[in-house]
C-alpha cells in the first residue's frame, strides 16, 4: 500500500475587495453586525469583465500548485475538482480546468460536496494513490459566490458571508513511510439537505417555471423566497457545525492514536470564525495552532480550507514533521476530516 503526500500548493483570489462598508452601501448591514457574529472583515468579488470563473480561478490556482510541487503537467493522472458553483451545470469544471492547462486526457471528476469538497477530493486523490492506480492528482477548490447571491436585505444573513477564490493542491505519491495523509474521515446526514441550499434552477425548479413564477409575482422584490438564491437556517447550521467539527477531528486524532495535544495547526473550513474560536477552545489549542484567515476572504466553501493551508505554508507555519487537522462541515449536511504528518 502505498502513501499520498501534498507535494505543492497554490491559490488565487480576485482582486476586487469588498469591506463591510461597501456591502452596508446596498443592503442594511453594517461592519459591526457582521465583524461581531462572523468575523469577517472584507471578501473579495469577481469583478464583471475580469476574466474570472470558477474553472478559471482554479486553473490560476492549479498552476501554482504545480510549479511548487515541480511536477509537469502530462504527469497528471487525474483532476478532481470541487465546487458547488461551477461554470455551468454542465459539463463539470474538471474538464474546463483540463483544456485551461492543456493536460492531457486523463480523468477529471467533479465534486459536489459543498463546504467540505476539499477534503471530499483529497481523500479520493488519497485513495487513488494508495492503491497504486495513480502517482499524481491535481486537486482544486474553487468558488464563484458573488455572482449567485442576493445582495438585497432580503438576502443579508447570506450574502454578507461568502465570498471568491480558489486554492489547488498536487498529491503524489509518499517516499517516506509515514508522511503524507495518514487518514480521511468523511460524513454526511441527507436529512438536513435543505437546511442549507440552492434549489433551483434544476430539473425539480427548472428554469421556465422560475420566470414564470417571477412574472406572477411582477417584482421580484417582492418575492420573500427566491429558489436560485441560497437558502441557510443559520442557526441550525452553526450548531451542527461545532458538534460535527468536534467528532470528526477526534474521529481522525483517534484513528491515529494521536489526541489534541499531537496537533502542530488546525486548519478548519473558514465557515464563521465564531466556530473556529469555539472549536479552538473546545481543545484548548492556541492561537497558533489554528488558522484562520476568514477575517480577509469570507467563506470560499470548497476553497476555503486549499487558500487557508497555502498561506499557512506561505507563512512557514506549515513544517516538515508537523501534524496538520484539516476539518470541515456544511451543506448536506457533509463534515469530513484528514490527518497529514506534513
Ligand atoms: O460554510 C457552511 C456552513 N455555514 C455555517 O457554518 C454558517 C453557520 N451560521 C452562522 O454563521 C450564523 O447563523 C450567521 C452568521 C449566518 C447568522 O448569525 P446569527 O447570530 O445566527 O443571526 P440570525 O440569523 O439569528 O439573525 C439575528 C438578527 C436578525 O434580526 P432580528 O430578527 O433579531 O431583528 C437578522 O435579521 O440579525 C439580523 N441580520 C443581520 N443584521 C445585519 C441577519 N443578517 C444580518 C446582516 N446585517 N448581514
Amino acid at each position: 500500500m502505498y502513501q499520498s503526500k501534498i507535494a505543492g500548493l497554490g491559490k488565487y483570489v480576485p482582486e476586487n475587495v469588498i469591506t463591510n462598508d461597501d456591502l452596508s452601501k446596498i443592503m442594511d448591514t453594517n461592519d459591526a453586525w457582521i465583524q461581531e457574529r462572523t468575523g469577517i472583515k472584507e471578501r473579495r468579488h469577481i469583478k464583471k469583465g475580469d476574466g474570472n470563473t470558477t474553472a478559471s480561478m482554479g486553473a490560476k490556482a492549479a498552476k501554482i500548485a504545480l510549479e511548487r510541487a515541480n511536477i509537469s503537467k502530462d504527469d497528471i493522472d487525474l483532476i478532481v475538482f470541487a465546487t458547488l458553483s461551477p461554470d455551468y451545470y454542465f459539463p463539470g469544471c474538471g474538464v474546463q480546468i483540463q483544456e485551461m492547462l492543456e493536460i492531457h486526457t486523463c480523468p477529471a471528476l467533479d465534486i459536489r460536496n459543498q463546504c467540505s469538497g476539499f477534503i471530499y477530493g483529497l481523500s479520493v486523490a488519497d485513495q487513488f494513490i494508495k492503491t497504486g492506480m495513480y502517482k499524481n492528482v491535481l486537486l482544486i477548490g474553487s468558488e464563484n459566490h458573488s455572482g449567485g447571491l442576493d445582495f438585497t436585505t432580503r438576502g443579508r444573513s447570506v450574502s454578507v458571508i461568502f465570498g471568491d477564490g480558489a486554492g489547488a493542491a498536487v498529491l503524489t505519491r509518499s517516499d517516506h513511510n509515514g508522511q503524507g495523509v495518514l487518514s480521511t474521515h468523511l460524513h454526511s446526514e441527507g436529512k438536513h439537505a435543505l437546511e442549507l441550499s440552492l434549489k433551483g434552477p434544476s430539473t425539480n425548479h427548472w428554469v421556465p417555471e422560475i420566470i414564470a413564477e417571477n412574472k406572477a409575482a411582477g417584482d421580484e422584490s417582492q418575492l420573500e423566497d427566491i429558489p436560485y438564491y441560497p437558502y441557510m437556517n443559520g442557526q441550525f447550521v452553526f450548531k451542527n457545525a461545532v458538534v460535527r467539527f468536534s467528532e470528526v477531528i477526534m474521529e481522525g486524532l483517534k484513528a491515529n492514536g494521536m489526541d489534541v495535544s499531537d496537533v502542530d495547526m488546525l486548519i478548519p473550513h473558514q465557515a464563521n470564525l465564531r466556530i473556529s474560536q469555539f472549536i479552538q477552545q473546545k481543545f484548548k489549542l492556541r492561537d497558533d495552532q489554528v488558522y484562520n484567515n476568514i477575517q480577509k476572504y469570507g467563506n470560499t466553501t470548497a476553497a476555503s480550507i486549499p487558500i487557508a493551508l497555502t498561506e499557512a505554508w506561505e507563512d512557514g507555519k506549515v513544517k516538515e514533521g508537523d501534524t496538520i487537522v484539516l476539518a470541515a462541515f456544511g451543506s448536506g449536511f457533509t463534515w469530513a476530516s484528514a490527518v497529514i504528518e506534513w
